[in-house]
């Protein structure tokens, strides 16, 4: 079955096309960093603009990579939350749209679960495992049973992972967008430099639990309180320290769910997945399986979209025309299924 999967739920348009969930016949994403660097951030008007500009070509694109036709396609899918809603809106509705023309099964999905599936296209993968998922909107750990299922353990407090790394790079003009930029600067620091905060969120509910504002604060606001002595002030230094707290918040919380739940396979996905750091981390760890995407799959694709789609289509399930978007879903809350708030469609 191959399923034509379309993503646009923040600042990449991108389509591609996956043969029975795991076979990529075709990956576009066309970024529009370029408008909105000036910006030192996604600027939403301008993501929707060019995601209405971009998506019949894009979709073209993948087509003719894939050396396809739409008659060769048995089903289209489309990211229908969280996002931003202006840029969700073109990519579902063109979906939407293309699948009543050609009257071809629609199937809706919920972007975090793609990012949960990419590194399910590249691996062999048997639930249950520990998922991480980190992106710019989302720090989630999860117990993940099936590729539509999963126990939300921890989650943010307040800012993601992500986006404190877009935040502290854009406070301290290292460029757009900060994730990559911090990643490629830390390199060349020491970590050692400055000593910032771990979260202590070590009680009941909040076992495993992350939070991000109090790094950002000390980072962008108490950065002299934290300096280490002997260390130069430096932007390598700086990014390099931050991203060590970082990680090592994701990292311990991690750690605490696989020692309780026993679960030693880590599948993670989502932007900061591509995180060169916290893949080391976790690689020191020899007693655990940890998977990670293909850079490629790290950020927003049409190919997860279109593979966890295919589960979804195999089981019989299908997505009315009205379905709709939605910007935002209900809280990652702790416990079991969440399958509601996880935004099954
Ligand atoms: O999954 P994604 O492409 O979009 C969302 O669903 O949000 O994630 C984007 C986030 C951004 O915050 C970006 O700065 C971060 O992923 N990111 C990284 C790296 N590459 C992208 N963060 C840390 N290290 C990276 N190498
Ligand atoms: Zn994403």
């Amino acid at each position: 079955m191959k399923v034509l999967g379309i993503e646009s739920s923040c600042d990449e348009t991108a389509c591609a096309i996956v043969e029975d969930g795991h076979k990529i016949l075709s990956n576009v994403v066309a970024t529009q960093i370029p408008f909105h660097q000036i910006y030192k951030g996604v600027v939403p008007e301008i993501a929707s603009r060019k995601h209405a500009e971009w998506i019949l070509p894009v979709v073209k694109q993948a087509l003719l990579e894939a050396k396809l036709s739409l008659d060769d396609i048995d089903a289209i899918a489309s990211t229908n939350r969280p996002g931003l809603m202006g840029s969700l809106l073109v990519g579902l509705t063109f979906g939407k749209t293309l699948a009543w023309a050609t009257n071809k099964p629609f199937i809706a999905i919920n972007h975090m679960m793609g990012h949960m599936y990419a590194a399910h296209l590249v691996n062999d993968i048997s639930y249950p495992y520990m998922g991480l998922l980190v992106s710019g909107g989302h720090s989630i750990i999860a117990m993940v049973t099936d590729f539509d299922k999963f126990e939300i353990l921890g989650t943010t407090i307040d800012d993601s992972v992500g986006e404190a790394f877009d935040k502290v790079s854009k406070f301290y003009n290292l460029g757009y967008p900060g994730g990559v930029i911090i990643d490629k600067l830390a390199q060349k620091g020491d970590a050692k430099a400055a000593s910032f905060p771990v979260p202590k969120l070590d009680k009941g509910d909040h076992r495993y639990d992350v939070s991000f504002s109090g790094l950002k604060t000390a980072v962008i606001h108490q950065r002299d309180m934290f300096w280490n002595e002997g260390y130069e002030k430096t932007n390598e230094n700086l990014a390099a320290a931050f991203q060590e707290t970082a990680c090592n918040t994701l990292v311990s919380r991690l750690l605490r769910a696989v020692e309780d739940t026993g679960l030693t396979t880590i599948v993670a996905g989502g932007g900061v997945a591509a995180n060169s750091r916290l893949r080391a981390m976790l690689a020191e760890h020899k007693e655990l399986n940890c998977i990670f995407p293909p850079l490629k799959l790290c950020g927003d694709n049409g190919a997860m979209i279109a593979g966890v789609a295919y589960h979804f289509l195999k089981r019989g399930d299908r997505s009315g025309l009205g379905t709709t978007a939605c910007a935002r879903i209900p809280q990652f809350k702790r416990g079991l299924a969440n399958l509601e708030a996880f935004g099954r469609r």
